[in-house]
């Protein structure tokens, strides 16, 4: 990585992959940069499904009927659940190991995107959890944030413009 801020500009969420596989090493990379996120309590209590296997990948599209196209091309796909029996914030748990996997991928010049889960459904209404717990056999204390794509780029997107951002969402002081 050169600069932290430049991987912050340059991160944009990718939607369209190339057939290139990911090499086991990114993988693992990525992994462990989720692995080392920060939990409240240090409670570590997400768990991660990696799904590569073509067939499940084409049945993860079907997990909510907006928002998951990133699903139709991407070479690796990752669950992230987390353990509510372990942790009262899990939601803020698996975000913040997700996030840390997508900056991962990002530093190794790769794009991601989230798909949300939670709260979302599937296009006959099941919940989109109870589709991903049936079809990947997690378990009931398992909730599941997201699914992150992760693949080699097959779209450009324009950096973030500095120029653009909301500093007036910034309250310095008080309101
Ligand atoms: C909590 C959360 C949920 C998101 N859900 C989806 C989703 O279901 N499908 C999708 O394609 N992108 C999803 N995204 C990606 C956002 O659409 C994206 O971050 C936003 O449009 C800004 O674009 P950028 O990431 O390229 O800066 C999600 C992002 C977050 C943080």
């Amino acid at each position: 990585m050169d600069n932290f801020h430049n991987l912050c500009i340059n991160r944009r969420s990718i939607r369209r992959y190339t057939d290139q596989p990911i090499s086991p090493d990114d993988v693992k990379t990525i992994l462990e940069a989720g692995l080392m996120a920060p939990t409240s309590k240090s409670s570590r209590a997400w768990q991660f499904i990696v799904v590569e296997e073509p067939e499940m990948l084409a049945r993860l599209c079907d997990v909510k009927p907006l928002g998951a196209n990133s699903l139709k091309t991407t070479p690796l796909a990752i669950v992230v659940g987390v353990d509510t029996t372990r942790t009262e914030p899990w939601i803020e748990d698996g975000s913040v190991a997700a996030s840390f996997m997508q900056l991962q991928a990002a530093d190794l010049g790769l794009g991601s995107c989230w798909v949300q889960v939670h709260g979302r459904s599937t296009a006959d209404g099941t919940p989109s959890e109870e589709y991903l717990r049936e079809l990947l056999g997690i378990p009931e204390t398992i909730s599941i944030v997201c699914i992150l794509t992760i693949g080699h780029k097959n779209e450009e997107r324009k950096p973030m413009d500095t120029d653009k951002l909301l500093w007036e969402n910034v309250h310095v002081g008080k309101w």
